[in-house]
């Protein structure tokens, strides 16, 4: 473990922006996160795989990368087994280990990049199937006292893209382990348009898990593009949600608006829909873009600043709030 000062983080956010760290230090246990928190005078933030980031400035105080790493089975029956993964833990290693010993539940999460730490942070969710489904329960150090703290199901408060910390716990923990309950009974979550196609085009029936997960890694791979060669982290905005008097307003407007009504009344409009439609997709100024396969997500083609790509931002969400009178957030924090 070592501090090292004003490095470069261009290589760890997937969004590829040269952005410094004024203090960093990269720990691989909670005996070693808790050395850093006791000596440490700086402010701190913590980093996982840099994949949900917009970095507007360099970082000041202490940047901890939290690189913890272990997974094991905690607890099994014939049903299902509790799966522990150190929060550092690769999402997508997390994913194909799961698949390797047959437990069911995160296939369709496949791909995503980013660790296992953050990914109860947004509740990262693709393909009809969101983390909080399989989610047991989480480990965190709270960062002012080094205390560990266990949160289960409901202290997360999980919504769309969305929990505790991202709200009030925002900034004040370090999610040091997760554990999800995977099946051994699948129950396959094959509703979504894009899998059903990529099986049936495959002569693929009945599907196992693996299927799925490589289903998904295919469609993801035609669509968004790969951060490793095009800076990015995945969708910018979350998909609105509006009210149905509004929506109806819309709809007569704008008859082929694509839409899904929620079971609560409100009706979600996909964010990338509105985007094309106000003009964006493919749009290209200087290296920040709008990804012409998918208009939701920005992209850095290379040398673009953060500020850059939120101005890039702050115009999309100004000419969609304008067209439809619907206001994007962002999906990604922005730092
Ligand atoms: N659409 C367009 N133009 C576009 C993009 C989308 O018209 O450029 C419309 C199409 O009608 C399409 C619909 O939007 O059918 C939905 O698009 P897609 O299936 O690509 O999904 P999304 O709503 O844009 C969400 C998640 C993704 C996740 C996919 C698949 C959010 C913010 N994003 O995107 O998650 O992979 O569904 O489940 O909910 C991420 O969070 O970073 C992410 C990539």
């Amino acid at each position: 473990m070592q501090l090292k000062q004003n490095i470069s983080l261009k290589n760890l956010n997937t969004f590829g922006i040269a952005a410094k760290a004024e203090q960093f230090v990269a720990v691989r246990s909670v005996d070693e996160l808790w050395e850093v928190l006791a000596t440490n005078p700086y402010p701190v933030q913590i980093l996982g795989g840099g994949s949900n980031i917009l970095l507007t400035g360099d970082v000041p105080g202490l940047l901890i990368k939290n690189e913890i790493g272990g997974i094991r089975i905690e607890a099994e029956d014939e049903n299902s087994a509790i799966v522990f993964a150190g929060g550092g833990v690769n999402w997508h290693s997390l994913v194909l280990w799961a698949i390797e010993h047959d437990l069911g539940g995160i296939e369709n999460l496949s791909l995503i990049p980013g660790c296992a730490g953050a990914a109860p942070i947004q509740n990262i969710g693709a393909y009809g199937v969101e983390l909080k489904d399989v989610f047991y329960r989480l480990e965190a150090v709270e960062l002012a006292t080094g205390a560990i703290k266990v949160f289960n199901h409901k202290d997360c408060r999980f919504g769309y893209r969305d929990s505790v910390f991202k709200n009030e716990l925002k900034g004040k923990y370090c999610i040091t382990g997760i554990s999800l309950r995977l099946s051994k009974k699948h129950q396959l979550n094959t509703s979504y348009g894009d899998i059903q196609r990529t099986l049936a085009a495959a002569n693929i029936e009945p599907p196992t898990i693996r299927d799925v997960s490589n289903a998904v890694i295919h469609i993801r791979q035609s669509k968004l593009p790969d951060p490793a060669e095009i800076g990015n982290a995945g969708s910018f905005f979350k998909n609105p949600e509006i009210g149905m008097a509004q929506f109806q307003e819309l709809q007569n407007r704008y008859p082929d608006i694509v839409h899904y009504e929620l079971p609560d009344g409100m009706v979600k409009i996909p964010a990338g829909w509105l985007i094309e439609q106000s003009g964006w997709k493919g749009q290209r100024f200087g290296d920040a873009g709008c990804h012409a396969k998918q208009a939701l997500v920005l992209v850095n083609y290379g040398g673009a600043s953060g500020a850059e790509l939120l101005e890039l931002a702050h115009k999309i969400q100004a000419s969609v709030k304008e067209k439809y009178g619907i206001t994007l957030s962002p999906e990604v924090n922005i730092w």
